[in-house]
């Protein structure tokens, strides 16, 4: 961090607690009922890819796992006169991508041997422009003669690795799921392939999961899983609380924006990552690729649930936001790894709500619906709070999802308080919020105001500035009222206010 005067106000960023430093000694990873783990525990070593668990592919086709492409329940109608008869999808499959490709047009082509229904509305363009624009002739060379067999191989061999049953993470579930690196691999190049069976369509069965195959690839989306793909074949083989507000990343190399772990998401993890969105959480799909994976699996999110992935690596740098966005180079992640040899990283998916009206997200239960769900992502149990780092987080659901970046950073610092954590709050450029909610949170700290007071002060404001507002804002700001509230002499005793109960 760049401690410039004007890019950072509050608590130094080294005073607040970090990963891995804070984190206490992990227990031995073991599986238990709530905890899948798909490789071998006894034999994890620093180094060394891990080995999968069991020996032999387990199949399981039933509606708590993910149908796999190659179990062999999974079956393709045979093209007989009548239309009777099945074969193995998953012989056609290793068919159909053993052939080989020379062109953009051969992989069309295969994945069409297997997905005939879809061949008039999917829409290769991507792929196309891809080879003819964006590689130069040498790249294009080794696309079709190393990397685009390397991923066959790697899809071709999910009996192989991926030999657990994947559990699906059903809304109501608090399961964990441990997956290799290589398995996440060998899972992608599968929905590069669009191989898993039910999930090319909206109506299916996996109507409320996220999209997994990735047909709708834009070139940029592509880009990014090469050059991840690209690094587990090469690199596999070595296998209120305190408040830091900051403007913006380094500022020697331009004006670079960090991207907070906090993933501000859809309730459809990743939202558009395998289409067409390209905002934070997109970004941070496509430079940490192994996120992608959660979508094989993850129900969309309730109002109560987030989704907290452990371990990813990030192995593009980017630059830019949304149209401005561009995938820079390939990255080196040194981020450390854990005694169950992941990265120490940590990214909390917790989804916002999208808000048409400005006024809308006054409503106290929209307030309460944005607390939860910000406590949820925050609160962390069995976790003695000393060792929870601060929450590094941003302007949640204040962009494409319309959100008020005063009232969300209050709502922020409540849930992360009242989850015993610090945070270090990135306003992505706007100096004048830094300094609105530095001075917010001096105020609120000084004057002693508890979460419950100024949950109550936020219904009041309801009350009495958007209820009866008949302009698209009300005239007297949240902040504004806050101040006036808490500095009149009769400033609501909060013991006594009844909206302070939940
Ligand atoms: N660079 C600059 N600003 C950023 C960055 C960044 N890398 N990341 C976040 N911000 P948004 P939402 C700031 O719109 O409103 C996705 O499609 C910036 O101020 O990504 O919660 C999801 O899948 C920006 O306006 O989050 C959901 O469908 C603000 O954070 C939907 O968007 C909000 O970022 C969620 O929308």
């Amino acid at each position: 961090f760049c401690n410039l005067d004007k890019a950072w106000l509050g608590t130094p960023i080294e005073e607040l607690n970090r990963i891995p430093q804070c984190a206490p000694p992990l227990s031995h990873l073991k599986a238990t009922p709530n905890h899948t783990v798909t490789v071998r525990t006894d034999l994890l070593r620093e180094g060394e890819v891990p080995t999968p668990y069991p020996s032999k592919f387990r199949d399981m086709w039933d509606d708590m796992s993910v149908k796999m492409p190659c179990s062999e329940k999974n079956l393709f109608p045979l093209e007989t006169e009548d239309g009777s008869g099945f074969q193995s999808r998953w012989e056609l499959i290793h068919t159909a991508l053993r052939r080989g490709f020379k062109s953009c047009l051969d992989v069309r082509d295969a994945i069409l041997r297997y997905n005939t229904a879809h061949a008039k509305k999917w829409d290769f363009t991507a792929l196309n422009l891809f080879c003819t624009e964006y590689l130069e002739h040498c790249e294009v060379q080794q696309l079709f003669e190393s990397v685009l067999p390397a991923m066959v191989d790697l899809a071709l061999s999910a009996p192989r690795l991926c030999t657990t049953p994947i559990p699906l993470l059903k809304s109501g579930m608090h399961h964990s799921l441990t997956l290799s690196q290589e398995q996440i691999a060998c899972l992608l190049a599968n929905a590069f392939f669009c191989t898993f069976p039910r999930r090319n369509s909206r109506r299916s069965e996996y109507c409320n999961y996220p999209e997994i195959n990735f047909y709708s690839l834009l070139t940029e989306a592509i880009k990014r899983i090469f050059a991840f793909i690209f690094g587990q074949i090469f690199s596999f083989a070595v296998c209120l609380p305190k408040l830091h507000r900051s403007l913006e990343g380094s500022l020697s190399c331009g004006l670079r924006f960090i991207l907070p772990p906090v993933d501000f998401a859809n309730r459809f993890v990743g939202g558009g990552v395998t289409g067409h969105g390209l905002v934070q959480e997109e970004i941070r799909f496509l430079i940490n690729p192994e996120l992608i994976v959660s979508r094989l699996f993850t129900e969309a999110l309730e109002h109560n649930e987030c989704l907290i992935v452990t371990g990813t690596e990030q192995y593009s740098k980017y630059s830019g936001y949304a149209e401005s966005y561009k995938w820079q180079e390939s990255f080196k992640d040194e981020t450390p790894r854990d005694d169950w040899q992941r990265r120490c990283t940590e990214i909390v998916a917790i989804d916002a709500v999208k808000y048409r009206h400005f006024l809308e997200q006054f409503l106290p239960e929209k307030i309460t619906r944005e607390l939860n769900k910000a406590y949820c992502g925050f609160y962390r149990s069995n976790i003695n709070v000393k060792h929870l780092p601060a929450v590094a987080t941003g302007n949640w659901g204040c962009g494409a999802f319309g959100g008020d970046t005063r009232l969300k950073a209050l709502i922020q610092l409540m849930a992360a308080a009242q989850a015993g954590r610090d945070v270090a709050y990135f306003t992505f450029g706007d100096a004048q919020l830094m300094r609105d909610v530095h001075e917010m949170h001096t105020f609120l700290t000084e004057r002693r105001v508890t979460v419950g007071h100024l949950y109550s002060l936020l219904n009041h404001y309801f009350d009495e500035e958007c209820k009866n507002c008949r302009t698209a804002r009300p005239h007297v700001t949240l902040y504004s009222f806050i101040f006036e509230k808490v500095s009149a002499p009769a400033a609501s005793n909060p013991e006594q206010d009844s909206s302070t109960s939940r």
